[in-house]
């Protein structure tokens, strides 16, 4: 049974979604264990959607220990089909300013230690990621954006997300590898949701919030845990907006998404092969 077909996963300083109501908190259980904390299940809009706080209400865990494949698993269970990510990022280029917000569509994986695949143990199978964004899911989040008009807030329709290991920030040779590379954000977590969502047949795009020039800016000091809170809790109340609106338009219209048959021709071992 379909609990909701919206997910929203909140990232640091997006703890909770204020504009819900009608809440039932779940724990949900999975082959892969827990999901980072309950999901929220309540009523925006109109519409049912689930909400999980990636790092757990408290922020107790750390990128690298996410249960990145129970969240995915926990928010397909519910029937969810659109996956919206909220997430602090640290700008690689100057026009995106701390407060802004960026659609990225690509990604480039800096991680080391993630499980990010569901297959394996006797099943192979090899999704295209070629394009890890949902553009049906990520037009319907910058239209959503651009049409708040949200006061100091510049929108960036694509860019490149490099998805770092941590916990520890980068150093300023790598912040400025990253440059050359010509990514425009970095974060720590969206990489492996987007693989798997995309195994789970779910669009997945992600409201990427700056909050820092990471280290290689000359005139701004390096990334700290301060700075990273202190703008995203001045964007919270923005996202919680645009996450609205989206969640309007997406009930109203919901896109067409290659993704929701990603594994169509993805696995490759044959079924009377399968364990
Ligand atoms: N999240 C927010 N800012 C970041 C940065 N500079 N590097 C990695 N993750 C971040």
């Amino acid at each position: 049974m379909t609990v909701a077909k919206i997910g929203i996963i909140g990232g640091s300083g997006l703890y909770q979604m204020e504009a819900l109501t009608d809440i039932e908190e779940r724990q949900v259980e999975t082959p892969f264990g827990k999901p980072s904390d309950a999901l929220i299940i309540g009523t925006l809009e109109g519409t049912r959607v689930a909400f999980l706080a990636r790092h757990g209400r408290g922020h107790t865990l750390m990128p690298s220990e996410l249960p990145f494949r129970a969240n995915i698993y926990a928010m397909k269970s519910l029937g969810v089909e659109y996956l919206i990510s909220a997430s602090a990022v640290g700008s690689l280029k100057a026009e995106a300013k701390p407060l802004d917000m960026v659609i990225p569509d690509q990604f480039i994986d800096r991680t080391r230690s993630r499980v990010s695949t569901f297959f394996g143990n006797g099943i192979v199978a090899h999704i295209s990621f070629g394009d890890p964004v949902c553009q049906q899911l990520a037009g319907v989040l910058a239209d959503a954006i651009e049409n708040l008009d949200l006061p100091e807030v510049t929108l960036h329709r694509g860019g490149t997300y490099v998805c770092m290991e941590g916990p520890a920030f980068s150093t300023k040779a790598e912040s400025h590898l990253y440059r050359s590379w010509g990514a425009t954000v970095i974060g720590m977590t969206n990489l492996p949701e987007a693989k798997l969502a995309r195994e789970a047949e779910m669009a997945y795009a992600t409201m990427a919030m700056v909050t820092d020039y990471d280290c290689w800016h000359p005139d701004h000091d390096s990334v700290s845990v301060e700075m990273v809170i202190g703008n995203l809790q001045k964007n919270a109340v923005n996202a919680q907006r645009v996450i609205q609106s989206v969640v309007q338009r997406l009930s109203q219209h919901p896109p067409e998404s290659d993704a929701h048959s990603a594994l169509k021709y993805a696995i490759i071992t044959p079924l009377d092969k399968a364990p």
